[in-house]
């Protein structure tokens, strides 16, 4: 069994970052067994065996269980109006499942419907030394942002990436597609594991607490891998999916959730004349001589170009190129604008569908979490087993 397992947190509406960095691509592997990201760099075989692993299927048929949550606990370390987190949680749900999710092929659940989650993050904050979580990119930008730590930011934003890895750890997951931003959080999960297995899954003694709870005596936890799509776009000559999707109006910061200026991203829910709209204002360039990739001077061609390649996942990059190369702005912006509406046209009738069955969407999530909680209770009790607490028999 391969499981993967990745997450967006329910704040605001969700964005084509969102959708081209890590949405697309779980559609992508939930329909072919492959990633955008190249699979090969990962240095670990398809069906290779787990260390904790817990079907021991010998490796000959590789089935995918994927998991996609709705990270609804990571949400509240940022202030969020209670009036509004379960509309946008639902909202988030029937956004993968308009997005190609297939409750019938992937789990789809919410974080807080798997208590799991929240008591596996206890015991790992027990296990990770603060200065692990101090060196967090995340978590300095947006301290200072909030204006500084001290009284203005819960303790949650400073844990937030140890809750993160216990979602991860949970399902034993191997593979975690997201954007290029949460490589830092996937490298600190990794770490976890590395230290947790070690300091509390070796020895004769931890044999004797796993035979007594009936556990087999392996790892704890599974080492996770970050699948980040690769900076020319998907793979097997198509383009598909942006690690890093920038902003409208500044190629050099990213496409965000928290930039005030909603001109700056589009929503995938935006109607199409909202989408022609931004991008007729976004920021380009005045470089003569036609569109570029690729050019370090140039962020925001290379942004849009990477968006105009990301909604056409069918072409390659050089026939794009090819098409694109000599026009100027206003005659490449419309073209974009088309291409952007015509690749989100369908998820947005389809999400319309979606959320006008709340009792589909309800009984998917309610699905997804006791599948997930079946899973997530077997690893919460070896992590007990190895902390060596009492397990209620
Ligand atoms: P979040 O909610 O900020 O973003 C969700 C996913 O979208 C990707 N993303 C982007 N990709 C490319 N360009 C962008 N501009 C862009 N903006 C966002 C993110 O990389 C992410 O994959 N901590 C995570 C949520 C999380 C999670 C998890 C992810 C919680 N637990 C477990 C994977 C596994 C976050 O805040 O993502």
């Amino acid at each position: 069994t391969r499981r993967i397992l990745s997450g967006v947190q329910p704040t605001g509406s969700l964005h084509l970052g969102n959708y081209l960095g890590a949405i697309m691509q779980w559609v992508e592997f939930q329909n072919t067994g492959k990633f955008f990201a190249d699979p090969s760099s990962s240095g670990k075989e398809d069906g290779e065996e787990d260390a904790a692993d817990d079907d021991g299927d010998g490796g000959i048929v590789v089935v995918n269980e994927n998991f996609f949550c709705v990270v609804d606990l990571h949400a509240i370390t940022m202030p969020q109006d209670p009036n509004e987190l379960e509309e946008s949680t639902l909202a988030s749900a029937a956004l993968y499942i308009a997005a190609g999710i297939d409750p019938e092929k992937s789990r789809v659940f919410v974080q807080s419907h798997v208590p799991a989650h929240a008591e596996l993050a206890w015991l790992l904050n027990c296990a990770t030394p603060m200065n692990w979580l101090e060196r967090m990119i995340q978590y300095k930008d947006k301290a200072k942002k909030a204006g500084g730590g001290g009284d203005s930011i819960g303790v949650g934003l400073f844990t937030y990436p140890v809750l993160m890895a216990a979602d991860i750890l949970l399902y034993q997951a191997d593979r975690v597609p997201v954007g290029e931003d949460q490589r830092q959080h996937l490298e600190l999960a990794r770490d976890i594991v590395r230290r947790f297995n070690n300091e509390y899954c070796r020895g004769n003694s931890y044999k004797a607490r796993c035979k007594r709870a009936g556990l087999a005596s392996r790892p704890a936890f599974t080492e996770p891998e970050a699948m980040i799509i690769s900076p020319g776009g998907g793979g097997d000559g198509g383009t598909g999916g942006v690690a890093r999707v920038m902003s409208l109006t500044d190629g050099t910061s990213k496409m965000s959730k928290s930039d005030p200026n909603d001109n700056s991203r589009i929503n995938v829910l935006d109607p199409p004349d909202v989408i022609r709209e931004k991008i007729k204002r976004c920021k380009t360039d005045s470089f003569a001589g036609g569109i570029e990739w690729d050019n370090p001077d140039r962020p925001e061609a290379t942004n849009l170009l990477n968006i105009y390649a990301a909604v056409q996942p069918h072409r390659s990059r050089e026939e794009l190129y090819e098409e694109v190369k000599g026009m100027k702005w206003g005659d490449f912006k419309p073209l974009l604008a088309d291409a952007i509406v015509a690749h989100l046209g369908p998820i947005q009738k389809r999400y319309a569908e979606v959320r006008a069955d709340e009792g589909y969407l309800r009984r998917v999530l309610n699905e997804g979490a006791n599948a997930a909680d079946e899973i997530a209770q077997r690893t919460l009790k070896a992590a007990k087993v190895a902390m060596g607490f009492s397990i209620p028999k």
